[in-house]
C-alpha cells in the first residue's frame, strides 16, 4: 500500500478537518475512550467532531498512538507536522511497536514510504498491512 492509495478520510468543522487513516488504526480505542461523544464506531459518520470543542479534539487526536487520527487547522497548523525531532521507539505490551518521528520506510518490494508522527510496526505477524499494524494482534491474542 502506498501513500498515494492509501484511504483517508477527511471531517472538517470549518475551523478543523480530521484526517482519519483507517488502514493505520491499530484498535488500542484511545479515541473512544477519551472523546466517546465524538468517536461512535456503530453510527455514521463515526466521527461527530461537532460533540466537542477544537481544544479537546486537538488533545485527543495527539494522543492516537498510531497516527490514524490526525488533524489539519484552517489556519494551515497539521498536527503531522510536529513530530519529535527524535526517532523514539516504544514497545506496546501485547501489540506493536511505535516509533516517532519521520520514516523513510522502503518495502520488500522497493517500494518508498514516507511516514511522520507515529507508524505502528507489526511485531505479532498476523497484520495483513504488514509492516505496519492493523489491530489484528488482538484478535490472535498476542501476547508478549
Ligand atoms: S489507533 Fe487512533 S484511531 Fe485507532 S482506535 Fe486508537 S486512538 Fe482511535
Ligand atoms: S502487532 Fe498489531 S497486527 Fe501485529
Amino acid at each position: 500500500m502506498s501513500l498515494e492509495n492509501e484511504i483517508v478520510k477527511e471531517y472538517s468543522n470549518g475551523e478543523m478537518t480530521i484526517i482519519w487513516k483507517p488502514k493505520t488504526c491499530i484498535h488500542s480505542a484511545e479515541c473512544v475512550k477519551r472523546l466517546p461523544e465524538v468517536y461512535k464506531p456503530n453510527e455514521k459518520p463515526w466521527i461527530q467532531m461537532e460533540n466537542a470543542g477544537t481544544e479537546a479534539l486537538k488533545t485527543q487526536i495527539d494522543a492516537c498512538p498510531s497516527g490514524a487520527l490526525s488533524y489539519r487547522m484552517s489556519n494551515q497548523e497539521s498536527s503531522e507536522d510536529s513530530y519529535a525531532e527524535e526517532t523514539k521507539v516504544e514497545v506496546l505490551e501485547n501489540g506493536p511497536l511505535l516509533v516517532h518521528g519521520t520514516l523513510f520506510v522502503t518495502k520488500p518490494s522497493g517500494e518508498k514510504e514516507t511516514k511522520t508522527k507515529t507508524t505502528a510496526f507489526c511485531r505479532c505477524g498476523a497484520s495483513n498491512n504488514k509492516p505496519y499494524c492493523d489491530g489484528e494482534h488482538r484478535k490472535i491474542d498476542f501476547k508478549a
